[in-house]
């Protein structure tokens, strides 16, 4: 069996109501019992560089303040980044450097990294207040832990540690080393659709054959999907070579051999996605397309896996020892963290996207997308996302997943009709995002 595969904890109960989706009681049991206590991803870990930097996020109502506090392994302190004396958030910046004291801008309060108050302005008035009790005013810290380069926080101080949180997915990813790649790009959208409307277009590959069509023609591609605790990955099989219109042309051609299918993947994926295939990975394709059309299969894959790891040392980058072909293919596609992280691992890094609701609007979301690289030592990704007000104006950065995005919009229109009943998910292609709805379940009860 593919370990892939994962628990069986779906059955054959593939229907899941719209209600999900649409009802206020479901968002308002997610403000209390979803985003509160599960790990979420601040930023990654390269953010924060050198003692006193800081990143400020916002996880729905609750804003986060994560510090370097040192050179260490746990040198994180995340708190809340509130003032505890009338509330003003502390800082307002969203990332930088910090001196020792944080001051309130508001009346001048101070805190230091781990939160504790260094100073009150004019702290002999509370003298006599028996109530007063500076110990006691310490802003809340936050757990915070790190993983593949993300640092990530719990807002529940009895959360499980984040190491068993995701062991059973590390146990797949960890040979990427996602910690050593930077990011190719990095791009926040404003997205106008539900939070989960965007997780499930991402989380099965079901709708690959249908919905991406500019440049392969992926409809040979079958995806399989399994639970893993509370997480899920899916996989690809494919069936078959290729069709393909990548580089310009203008008319579809059918590929001849197991290499030209492969390379066509990777010039799709090269030239709209600008993730998953970067250099390395094109010119180990662009070397093996040439290879005689009577090559073995597997002898294609062994010079296709041995050139990628060439070209990305030759670009001066390190390559990951423990991630051998095998432990490449044993990684499936897709991974759903749940509830609201994504990675989708290659030898060239991986694709990542988070999304987190829009605290003002259940109609809108706030999504990330990185894609990232391996890349020397002394490269320096972009260090803010580039941002985009809606779906329209980012068209023209990324064709790949404009045709993603426009299923989305009308997903998140369509669910609310009176004429949806809910959704009857693919038991085989679509597991994961079933397994994702009763988890939510899980968390939040039945709405
Ligand atoms: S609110 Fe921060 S010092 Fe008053
Ligand atoms: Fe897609």
């Amino acid at each position: 069996m593919n370990r892939l595969q994962g628990q069986d904890t779906f059955g054959a109960d593939t229907f899941v109501s719209s209600d999900h989706w649409t009802s206020p009681q479901r968002d308002a049991a997610e403000r209390e019992k979803l985003w509160p206590k599960t790990w979420q991803v601040v930023c990654r870990e390269e953010r924060l560089q050198g003692t006193g930097s800081f990143v400020t996020h916002e996880i729905l109502d609750d804003p986060v303040l994560v510090i370097r506090t040192g050179e260490g392994p746990d040198d994180l302190s995340a708190i809340f980044n509130v003032c505890q004396h009338r509330g003003r958030r502390l800082v307002d910046r969203s990332h930088g450097t910090l001196g020792h004291e944080i001051p309130c801008r508001f009346h001048g309060w101070r805190y230091n990294w781990q939160g504790e108050v260094a100073s009150i302005t004019n702290e002999e008035d509370w003298e006599g207040c028996p109530a007063f009790d500076k110990a006691a005013l310490s802003i809340p810290q936050i757990r915070v832990g790190r993983w593949g380069g993300f640092v990530f926080v719990n807002l529940d101080p009895d959360a499980e540690s984040l190491e068993s949180w995701l062991a059973p997915v590390a146990e797949f990813l960890d040979p990427f080393r996602l910690q050593d790649c930077r990011p190719r790009f990095w791009a926040r959208i404003h997205a106008p659709i539900n939070w989960k409307t965007y997780i499930e277009a991402f989380n099965e590959g079901y709708h690959v054959g249908e919905t991406h069509k500019l440049g392969v023609n992926y409809r040979g591609n079958y995806s399989p999907a399994g639970a893993h605790g509370p997480h899920g990955v899916f996989w690809a099989e494919s069936r078959g070579l290729t069709e393909y219109r990548v580089r310009g042309s203008k008319t579809w051609k059918t590929s001849k051999s197991v290499q030209e299918s492969l390379w066509a993947n990777m010039a799709h994926q090269y030239d709209t996605l600008f993730a998953l295939t970067l250099d390395p990975t094109m010119t180990a394709a662009d070397r093996i397309k040439d290879l005689p059309g009577d090559t073995p299969p597997e002898e294609i894959m062994a010079k296709f896996y041995a050139y990628i790891i060439e070209e990305t040392e030759k670009s001066g980058a390190s390559y990951p020892p423990e991630l051998t072909m095998e432990a490449w293919k044993m990684a499936g596609i897709d991974w759903h963290i749940f509830p609201n992280f994504l990675i989708l691992p290659s030898p060239d890094g991986a694709l990542v996207y988070r999304a987190l609701p829009d605290p003002k609007d259940r109609d809108k979301s706030y999504v990330d997308i990185w894609s990232l690289g391996r890349y020397p030592a002394d490269y320096k990704g972009p260090e803010e996302p580039s941002f985009f007000e809606n779906f329209e104006v980012f068209k023209g950065n990324n064709p790949f997943l404009e045709e993603d995005f426009e299923n989305m919009e009308a997903v998140n229109t369509g669910m609310k009709s009176r004429g949806f009943r809910g959704a009857t998910y693919n038991p085989i292609q679509e597991k994961q995002n079933a397994h994702f709805q009763r988890m939510l379940d899980e968390y939040c009860g039945k709405p």
